[in-house]
């Protein structure tokens, strides 16, 4: 078969140029007491929100090694076992495989075996040298047989097992020859009580059972069998028995590992009886933002962040403050930039990761530097705060996951708690990135004396009354899914805001984009005048977030005069204002209310309905809404 003319690798999807949609393959290992192939579909099930289009598993049984797999979801390859059952063993591999160049076919699905049929291999990431390998490969009289790159691994691991009879020494003699990220999982028919895996980048996590043992791309695999995991590092191997996790550097050299305990239970991970993870997490956004701020302040009422391992001396000598961060959780560090300046008088730059190192930023040791992300895993972000810390920076995780790749490479961490993120389109994470950002920002407040104590205490006292107003936010949507239903036909829709209005506008378009497949938009209404005015037509929906009419604000005053301005020009002015704002009713074809709150905290109640708003707007449109079209969960390639 022909290989990609592109030389793109399993898990990547070449659209030219070079631009690549991320993989979003799942990956179970077990072994075991249990049937491997029950555990490792159970497992499947769990990593179906990764999205993928191909599934397949292998067991280890009678002394030999099969196979199944199939394109399409999970069905066809149950309907396959049933037609062609394996044999039952203990000892299995599974995965859930994103459509590559080569296509979502039955050969380009893992696992892959070697010639022999005694080793199996799935895999997540990109082996960027696979084409000389599998040219030597080919050499020497192998038969490969898809277009993948993961192919590759099973032959190498069969020369090398031939030679070393151990499959983790077999893997790590394999893993020193690849280039590119990748997370190998896989078995070989003589060890009929070993899985291996290695990890270079992509995320790959050990649960550890009594007398059982289990490997996935992600803890929702395994949870509903342990809650004790080790988190793998960068270029480790794993060797899994029924009884024993051996983990080694590629070197062979014994590795140092952290157990954790995964506090989400099962039912976290599930849906909740809503029909979409999102429309759950969205939900969860109250307890998820009083979560996050649980156990950071002591009884005097001061700041305890006591994951952040930066020292108050250390804090206290920063001169800047740099955030990266993509999508998202970029929206969240634009809206820290405003909390940080106001409380620390830090000069603080928001950068989307993806462009950070490619513009030779000026960091130092004085220049803290702040990565959020929600899965830790985003290479963009990973590789941002790779090139901060060579500059000599220090950097700050913050961070939902805990053990994953981001905040295990960072100096300190402070870790959201608003439990497992499923949908692609990010929510409560959001609300609690806000609260970290702005718990971050009241510690270094604190640190260096820029806000006093009973200053510090009035902000975590409006704080804490957030998870309420979310709350109440979220009893008043109705109305906001009646305006959602009416727009699924429109093409765009616009958002403004000013202020910390602005990224929540920015983040109102990208929930829609990313969920309508809507052409949508956020400006600074200050900026309209510059351009954007003339996009305004008749009846162009067009969602205002108003900042607080208190304290005589011009802020308020000159977005109400925005709103005049579109709507004279035929906008439908969709307007988000707090309650009692009465200035803004002649202009608000639909006025959705958020309760009063102060101006920086305001993100934390104005995201709320767009969230909605979206979602909505998607399922009128008949949009799978947690898993939307080329998106990914976790984009762990750059
Ligand atoms: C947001 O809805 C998207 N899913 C995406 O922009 C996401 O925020 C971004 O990829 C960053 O992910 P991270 O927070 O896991 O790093």
């Amino acid at each position: 078969m022909r290989i990609s003319e592109f030389g793109h690798a399993e898990g990547s999807f070449g659209l030219g140029f070079g631009l690549r949609l991320p993989p979003m393959c799942g990956i179970v290992g077990y072994v075991g007491s249990q049937s491997a192939l029950d555990v490792v579909m159970a497992g499947l099930k769990r990593l179906e929100y990764r999205g993928y289009d191909s599934a397949g598993v292998a067991v280890l049984a009678d002394g030999g090694l099969a196979a199944a797999k199939k394109a399409g979801k999970l069905i066809n390859l149950e309907k396959e076992l049933v037609d062609r059952p394996l044999p039952t063993g203990t000892t299995g591999i599974g995965h859930t495989r994103w459509a590559t160049h080569g296509g979502p076919t039955d050969a380009n699905a893992h696992p892959h075996l070697d010639n022999a049929g005694r080793v199996a291999v799935v895999h997540n990431g990109i082996i960027e040298n696979f084409a000389a390998l599998r040219a030597e490969l080919e050499e020497r009289g192998h038969a490969l047989a898809s277009e993948t790159d993961t192919e590759v691994v099973a032959h190498l691991l069969a020369e090398e097992f031939s030679s070393c009879a151990d499959p983790a020494e077999a893997m790590r003699l394999v893993c020193r020859r690849l280039e590119g990220a990748f997370t190998l999982v896989a078995v070989h028919a003589d060890e009929p009580d070993v899985v291996v895996g290695a990890r270079r980048n992509s995320p790959l996590v050990v649960g550890v059972g009594e007398g059982e043992a289990f490997l996935a791309s992600d803890v929702a695999a395994f949870i509903a069998h342990t809650r004790s995991a080790i988190e793998l590092g960068q270029d480790q191997v794993v060797e899994l028995r029924r009884d024993s996790v051996t983990v080694t550097g590629f070197d062979g050299r014994p590795a140092d590992v952290r157990s954790y305990h995964i506090d989400w239970d099962a039912s976290a991970a599930e849906k909740g009886g809503y029909d979409y993870f999102m429309l759950k997490e969205i939900a969860e956004q109250p307890k998820a933002v009083a979560d996050t701020l649980l156990g950071r302040i002591d009884d005097s009422g001061s700041l305890t962040l006591d994951e952040v391992r930066i020292s108050a001396a250390e804090l206290r000598e920063v001169d800047k403050v740099v955030i990266i961060a993509c999508g998202t959780a970029f929206h969240a560090g634009l809206i820290a930039k405003y909390a940080i300046e106001h409380w620390t008088r830090i000069p603080c730059e928001v950068e989307l990761a993806s462009e950070f190192r490619y513009r030779d930023p000026i960091l130092d040791p004085r220049t803290l530097v702040i990565a959020i992300s929600q899965s830790g895993e985003t290479m963009d972000t990973l590789m941002a705060l790779r090139h901060a810390r060579e500059q000599g920076s220090k950097v700050l995780a913050i961070c939902n996951t805990n053990g994953s790749t981001i905040p295990r490479e960072s100096d300190a961490v402070l870790y959201t708690h608003a439990g497992p993120e499923v949908a692609v389109a990010s929510t409560k994470a959001f609300l609690t990135q806000l609260v970290a950002c702005y718990l971050v920002a009241l510690y270094l407040g604190q640190v260096r004396g820029t806000k006093w104590g009973d200053e510090i205490d009035a902000v975590i006292r409006d704080l804490s009354q957030i998870s309420g107003e979310v709350e109440r936010v979220l009893e008043t949507m109705e109305p906001v899914r009646a305006l959602a239903r009416t727009l699924a036909s429109k093409n765009t829709v616009l958002f403004l805001g000013r202020h910390v209005g602005y990224p929540v506008a920015l983040e109102g378009a990208l929930k829609l984009k990313e969920l309508a497949y809507m052409h949508a938009e956020g400006f600074a209404a200050g900026e309209l005048k510059h351009g954007p005015i003339a996009l305004i037509e008749e009846d162009l929906p067009v969602v205002v977030v108003v900042p607080s009419p208190r304290g005589r604000s011009v802020l308020h005053d000159k977005i109400v005069s925005n709103i005049q301005e579109i709507r004279a020009r035929g906008a439908r002015t969709i307007v988000i204002a707090e309650e009692g704002d009465e200035t803004v009713v002649p202009y608000a074809d639909h006025l959705i209310r958020i309760p009063a709150t102060p101006t920086l905290l305001q993100p934390l109640v104005a995201t709320v309905p767009l969230q909605v708003f979206a979602c909505e707007l998607a399922t009128a449109r008949g949009n799978e809404v947690d898993q939307p079209r080329n998106l990914a969960k976790s984009v762990t390639v750059e």
